[in-house]
This record gives structure tokens, C-alpha cells and sequence, in this order.
């Protein structure tokens, strides 16, 4: 009982109805279709084309539906090969012949481009909560643990100390930046194809416009040939989510590495680590390596939707039925990514201790020292240089900066061309001022611009993020 099956004779190859069946994974799609379905139908009540009772039978028959699929009571029939038939069918055999005049003027093209949208833009709000959660997990960690000093780096190498609070808020940036792509993609797919047709528009003076805002569009799709087949709101979502994995991803990276004993900046909650069959000693941060690992799969879905859209010649084409595998598990890929990372942090142990003393080593204070030395007129380049012989002579005499010698800082001092670093070279205040300069605490102190890792700046930074997260 194929719904197209008017000119066709026999039946369908088990091979072929296997392999172009679309329901076992856009039964997803079910509470989208049917809303999209009771709108058309109101739509095709306000066009005259169904009398009042037909109306009020079809759309008490889809909101029937709608309470069977939300109770998991539905079962789908792969004979029928997608969610689009699997439901009318339903419907047919809840309220009678009357359901066959539900299709009047709708396609499943326009009707598929529609369930997308509307399914598109709630999961993208329950993405945007589960990002929040996220932040949220981050900036409580920065209430925390946020005033543990940290080696910045750059080259994986020791570069500057920042506050473990303004490393935290760099990934709520990111995050935040995350939030606003998806709301600018939630924006562009918010429009409604329905009334497209099968390409060519609808063959009744359909009301788009009114059917667009039952279901909460901002508007209606401009051409027909471009609603049915227009996936760019998808590969943006996937845009969006791979990003977002992305980011997730260089966090997990870190987790791994700082719980690494040979740095034991934090340790992860047992409820959040995993042990090994065989050896008793491990406690390993497996959900920060899937979520670096699942993050792969994300960009794959990107790439994969990339590469399906390519070349494919107006209108609907079968390929875009395989927009969705990719699209739904990306989506559910990065909100459980988030959700799990949010925990993980939340419960991210931190040894304040072991930080600091990192962020120490790799005289990371150095340009703090150089810094203070332009401050007393010395040129930037030849501080740099100054700065450079005294971390040698550190590291020949393996002392931290700011346990050098008064005689030697003087000497560095003495031998720059600079004339000011010359003249400076027998204040007798300079080794003091220099080795206060190099402290940890004085280095942040002295980064003290907006976006900065001086205290005052990443507390401004912490109230900001607070106050727009709620926390
Ligand atoms: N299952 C199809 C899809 O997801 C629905 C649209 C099918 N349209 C068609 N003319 N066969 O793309």
C-alpha cells in the first residue's frame, strides 16, 4: 500500500524499500511533522479548501498523535519509509478517509524543509542551556580556584604567569561566541517553506504568511525552488556545533595534561575518571578524551554535509535525505559533551600549590622585568636584551629571577649600549625594584588592561561573566 503507488505495478525490491527508507532515524522529526501538519491544516481551513468539521477532525486526530508519540506509543512501520507517511497512515487509521486530505497542497518536500527548521531551532535553545551550563560550571570553578596562579604558555612552553580565573574565562569567551552563532543560524532557519510544494509552490492561494506564524517563523521562505532545497541552516548548525566541539575540546586537552601527575595542577573527581582492567595504579580523565575524540566526529558531520550539498543540481534530491544521521547526532554528540565537561569541571579538584610553583619555573617573569625597566626609561629592546642576559645568568646559576644577585643585575645593567640601562646601572635602589618586578603577583599586577590578567581586571571579568549567566 505504497501512498505513491498509482502508476507503479508489483512491489518494491526488499533491497531497494531497505536502502531508501528514511524512518529509522526521522522518527526524530515526529512532533515537528505533526505541528507542521495541524498549521497546514488550519491553513487549508482559512483557504476553503477543508470545511470546519474536516478541520476539527484532522487536527484532533494530529494532536491524538502527538499525545501517542509523546507517551512512546507510536510504533513505526519501516514499509512505509519515513515519518512523513508513517503518519498520515497513523492518522488515516484514527480518523478515516478525511486524513487523505491533509496532503492538499504540501509536498514532502516543503514538508520535510519545514520538520528540519522546527526541529533545528528547539534543539538549538536546549543547546544554548546546556552552553550555559557549561559557562556556568567554568565560572564556578573561577569562584573557586580562580585566584591559583598558572603558567600561561605559548609553544607549550612557561611564557607568563595569568590567573587560573582568566585561563577559566577565556573558554566562557569562547563559549559565549559559540552561543551567539547559534542564535544567528536559530535566526536564518526561522523561516517556513510550507506552501514551496513539491518546488514550484503550492497550486491554492495558501496563506503562508499566517501558517509561518502559527508555528512561531519569523517569515516565510522567497522561492519555492530554494525552500525545498535549501540545507544551509543545516550546515551552519553544524558549523556552529563542530566549533563548539572544537573549543570543548582544546578544555579536555588541558584537563588531561594538568592531571598528568608530572603537573598535578587538578585531579578529576572519581565519579568523573575511569580506572583499568589491569593496572590498579590508573585513574584516567576518560570523558575529557572522548569529548576530544568525539569532537572529530562532529567535524565529520560538517564536512560529510559539505560534501553532500556539492553539486547537487536544483531542486529536492534524494541525497538531502541523508542531511539527518549527521545533523542528529552531531547535535546530540556536543550536548552531551557539554553536559558531561560541565561536571567534570564542577568537580575538577585543584592543587593550588603545584600551579604556582609551575608558574614560576621558566623565568616566566621575565617580561614583567623587562616592563619595569621601560618604566624607568630604558628602551623596550634593549630591556629585552638586558632581561635576556639575566635569565641566562639564572639559569647558568640555576636561581629563579628574583633571587639574583645585586651585583649581577648591576653588571647586566652596565653593559647595555642603552644609556639610561648604563646610568641606571649604579642606582642602588634598581636590583630590589627588578627582583620585585619579577614575583609572580607583581608580573600579573603589571597586565593590567581590559582583557588583561592583573587581579582587577579578570575580578571585572568574573562579575561580567556572573551577571550575564545568573551566578
Ligand atoms: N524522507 C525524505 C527526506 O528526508 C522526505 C522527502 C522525500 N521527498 C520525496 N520526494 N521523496 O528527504
Amino acid at each position: 500500500m505504497r501512498m505513491w503507488g498509482g502508476r507503479f505495478e508489483g512491489v518494491s525490491d526488499v533491497r531497494m524499500a531497505e536502502f531508501t527508507r528514511s524512518i529509522d532515524f526521522d522518527h526524530a522529526l515526529a512532533v515537528d511533522d505533526i505541528a507542521g501538519s495541524i498549521a497546514h491544516v488550519h491553513g487549508l481551513g482559512r483557504a476553503e479548501l477543508l470545511a470546519p468539521e474536516e478541520v476539527e477532525t484532522l487536527v484532533r486526530g494530529l494532536e491524538g498523535l502527538r499525545a501517542e508519540v509523546e507517551a512512546g506509543k507510536l510504533t513505526w512501520d519501516p514499509a512505509l519509509e519515513d515519518i512523513h507517511m508513517n503518519l498520515e497512515v497513523a492518522l488515516r487509521e484514527r480518523v478515516g478517509p478525511v486524513a487523505g486530505r491533509l496532503h492538499t497542497g504540501r509536498s514532502r518536500n516543503d514538508q520535510v524543509a519545514t520538520d528540519m527548521r522546527l526541529w533545528l531551532r528547539r534543539t538549538l535553545d536546549d543547546l544554548d542551556g546546556a552552553i550555559v551550563e557549561m559557562e556556568r560550571a567554568l565560572v564556578g570553578l573561577a569562584l573557586r580556584d580562580g585566584e591559583a596562579i598558572l603558567p600561561g604558555m605559548t609553544h607549550i612552553q612557561p611564557a607568563q604567569p595569568v590567573l587560573f580565573a582568566h585561563h577559566l574565562l577565556a573558554y566562557v569567551e569562547m563559549l559565549e561566541r559559540d552561543r551567539g552563532r547559534m542564535a544567528d543560524c536559530r535566526r536564518r532557519a526561522n523561516v517556513c517553506p510550507l506552501g514551496s510544494g513539491a518546488l514550484a509552490g503550492a497550486g491554492y492561494p495558501l496563506d503562508r504568511e499566517g501558517t509561518a506564524a502559527e508555528l512561531g517563523f519569523d517569515g516565510v521562505t522567497a522561492n519555492s525552488l530554494d525552500g525545498v532545497s535549501d540545507r544551509d541552516f543545516v550546515v551552519e548548525a553544524l558549523a556552529a556545533f563542530a566549533l563548539c566541539m572544537v573549543h570543548l575540546s582544546r578544555l579536555a586537552e588541558e584537563i588531561t595534561w594538568w592531571s598528568n601527575p608530572r603537573f598535578g595542577f587538578v585531579r578529576a573527581a572519581d565519579s568523573f575518571t575511569t580506572g583499568s582492567s589491569m593496572m590498579p595504579n590508573k585513574k584516567n580523565p576518560d570523558p575529557a578524551e572522548l569529548v576530544r575524540g568525539k569532537s572529530a566526529r562532529v567535524i565529520g558531520a560538517l564536512t560529510g554535509m559539505l560534501a553532500l550539498l556539492k553539486g547537487l543540481p536544483l531542486a529536492y534530491q534524494k541525497d538531502m535525505q541523508d542531511d539527518k544521521p549527521p545533523l542528529f547526532d552531531a547535535a546530540a554528540t556536543l550536548e552531551a559533551s557539554l553536559l558531561v565537561m560541565a561536571g567534570m569541571v564542577a568537580t575538577l579538584s585543584v592543587d593550588r600549590g603545584r600551579m604556582r610553583a609551575a608558574a614560576g619555573e621558566g623565568f616566566t617573569t621575565a617580561t614583567a622585568v623587562a616592563d619595569a625597566l621601560v618604566r624607568r626609561g630604558v628602551a623596550f629592546r634593549a630591556a629585552h636584551h638586558i632581561v635576556g642576559a639575566l635569565v641566562a645568568e639564572a639559569e647558568r646559576g640555576k636561581v629563579a629571577l628574583d633571587a639574583l644577585e645585586d651585583a649581577t643585575i648591576c653588571a647586566a645593567l652596565g653593559a647595555s649600549d642603552d644609556s639610561v640601562a648604563a646610568s641606571l646601572a649604579v642606582d642602588a635602589t634598581m636590583p630590589a625594584y627588578l627582583r620585585t618586578a619579577a614575583g609572580l603577583e607583581g608580573a600579573m599586577a603589571g597586565c593590567d588592561v581590559i582583557g588583561g590578567t592583573a587581579p582587577r581586571r579578570v575580578a571585572a571579568a568574573l562579575a561580567t561573566a556572573r551577571a550575564r549567566l545568573g551566578v
